[in-house]
């Protein structure tokens, strides 16, 4: 799924770039259909987490470690939601039929409001960035337990070693 996100950054970013032609209609209708297959993945990931919540901190962490580490999941779970729920809002808004790949006909959450639309796509765009930012702080602290710290937390995370 985090290779999905990415590739679909560099997409959005391209074909967003691109002068309207039926490549870009075609590029943007990917788009959109992996956007909302992550949006629905995600959100089962969402009810998986909560069903089975994650392995305790490892002992001894700090306490300023742990409401880091709370708060930065709780922006990364709710990142990887309210994205692609702001395309879909940006499209229903923009009111552009959408068919998921091609064959599903996809609702519209909104009635047309190109205004609306135009505040979607600002809020689609800037909440990548703050994935971008966020994404960086996660993998330095993945690094930093890993070869700072030299504990466990990543091979947990890779099922390389079990929860103590
Ligand atoms: C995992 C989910 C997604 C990510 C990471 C993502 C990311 C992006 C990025 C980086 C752009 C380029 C913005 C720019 O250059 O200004 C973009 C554009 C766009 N995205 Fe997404 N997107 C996702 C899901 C969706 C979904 C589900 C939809 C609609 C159903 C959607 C609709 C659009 C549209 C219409 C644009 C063009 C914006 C415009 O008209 O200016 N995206 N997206
Ligand atoms: C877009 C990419 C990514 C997203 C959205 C993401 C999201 C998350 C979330 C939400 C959690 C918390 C899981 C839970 O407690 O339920 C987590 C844990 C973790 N992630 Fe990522 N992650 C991404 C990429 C990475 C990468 C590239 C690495 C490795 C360098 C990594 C390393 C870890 C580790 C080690 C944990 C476990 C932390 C712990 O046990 O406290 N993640 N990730």
């Amino acid at each position: 799924m985090a290779a999905l996100l990415m590739g679909q950054v560099l997409l959005g970013r391209y074909a967003n770039a691109l002068e309207r032609s039926p490549e870009k209609l075609n590029l943007m209708m990917w788009h959109k259909s992996i956007g909302i297959s992550l949006l629905l993945l995600m959100s089962a990931r969402l009810v998986w987490a909560w069903i089975n919540p994650a392995p305790n901190p490892l002992p001894g962490t700090a306490a300023w470690v742990r409401s880091a580490s709370r708060l930065s999941h709780a922006g990364l779970y709710g990142l990887v939601i309210a994205i692609p729920m702001s395309g879909w809002l940006m499209n229903s808004a923009k009111n552009i039929p959408f068919r998921l790949f091609r064959v599903v006909p996809w609702p519209n959450l909104l009635k047309p409001d190109a205004g609306l639309g135009r505040v979607f796509e600002f809020w689609h765009n800037q909440l990548v960035t703050l994935l971008l930012v966020l994404l960086c702080v996660h993998v330095a602290a993945a690094l930093w337990h890993h070869f700072y710290r030299r504990d466990t937390t990543l091979k947990r995370m890779l099922g390389w070693q079990e929860s103590p």
